[in-house]
């Protein structure tokens, strides 16, 4: 999994943790992924971690390949940022970094690792509304998304003769660090907890090998975002 140092990837890396679950925990913070691995323990799993930046496509070839030292019931790609500014003030460099992390990583851990998945494995994509809509300031988080979108949408196809899920998350506003980079006023006491969308992962992959959860979006009663 990407991104399981904190925030939501963090919530499913403790959701999907038990007895005889070993979990490959991604991201850059090695004391974060250290302090994930022990609540991952905490429940019984056993974890390892690999920090590194996902900009860098030599160290995601390390991370298949120790992916692929035992078969792989699901990959989750979840690592992800949001640059939140008017189009016209994103710099090249920020729309790159946004594609590289958001879309270019999910692709090349998707193509490296779903040739050996198993039957009734499953790929895991955290997408947003911003996969579907577009709000004013998130362009380049929004064309991340739709990518990301597009891409998982023909992939599940590709892959249905092979048995291995496609899963789409669809998370509404969430309360984790990833607002802290956004500037104005975000109602964090509305938002869904980083559990809530880890709850809905868990559920996700614990149907049926036959079955697929297609989509699945969070939303808090409390209003949207
Ligand atoms: N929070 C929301 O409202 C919300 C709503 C819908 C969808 N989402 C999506 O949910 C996913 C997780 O978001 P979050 O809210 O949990 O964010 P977060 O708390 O900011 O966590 C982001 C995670 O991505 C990792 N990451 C960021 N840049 C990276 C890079 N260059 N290389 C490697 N790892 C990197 C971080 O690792 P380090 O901390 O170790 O750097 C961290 O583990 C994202 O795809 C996001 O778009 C979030």
């Amino acid at each position: 999994m990407t991104g399981a140092s904190r925030g939501i990837g963090r919530a499913i890396a403790e959701a999907l943790a038990g007895e005889g679950i070993t979990l490959l925990l991604h991201g850059r913070d090695e004391a974060a992924l250290a302090a994930t691995r022990q609540l991952v323990e905490a429940k019984g799993g056993r974890a390892t971690t690999l920090a590194f930046d996902l900009r860098d496509r030599g160290q995601i070839n390390e991370m298949v390949a120790q992916a692929n030292a035992e078969p792989l019931d699901a990959l989750v790609n979840n690592a992800g940022i949001a640059v939140v500014k008017p189009y016209d003030a994103l710099t090249v460099d920020e729309w790159l970094e946004t594609l590289a992390i958001n879309v270019t990583a999910p692709f090349l851990l998707t193509q490296q690792l779903a040739p050996q998945m198993p039957r009734g494995s499953s790929i895991v994509n955290i997408l947003s509304p911003a996969a579907k809509t577009g709000f004013p300031g998130w362009s380049s988080y929004c064309m991340s998304k739709f990518a990301l979108e597009g891409f998982s949408q023909s992939l599940r196809e590709e892959l249905r003769s092979s048995g291995v899920r496609v899963i789409n998350i669809y998370p509404s506003a969430t309360d984790t660090d990833i607002w802290s980079g956004v500037e104005g006023e975000w109602p964090r006491e509305k938002m869904i907890a980083a559990h809530d969308v880890a709850a809905a992962v868990a559920y996700a992959l614990a149907q049926p090998a036959t079955v697929v959860v297609e989509n699945v979006s969070v939303a808090s009663l409390a209003g949207t975002l």
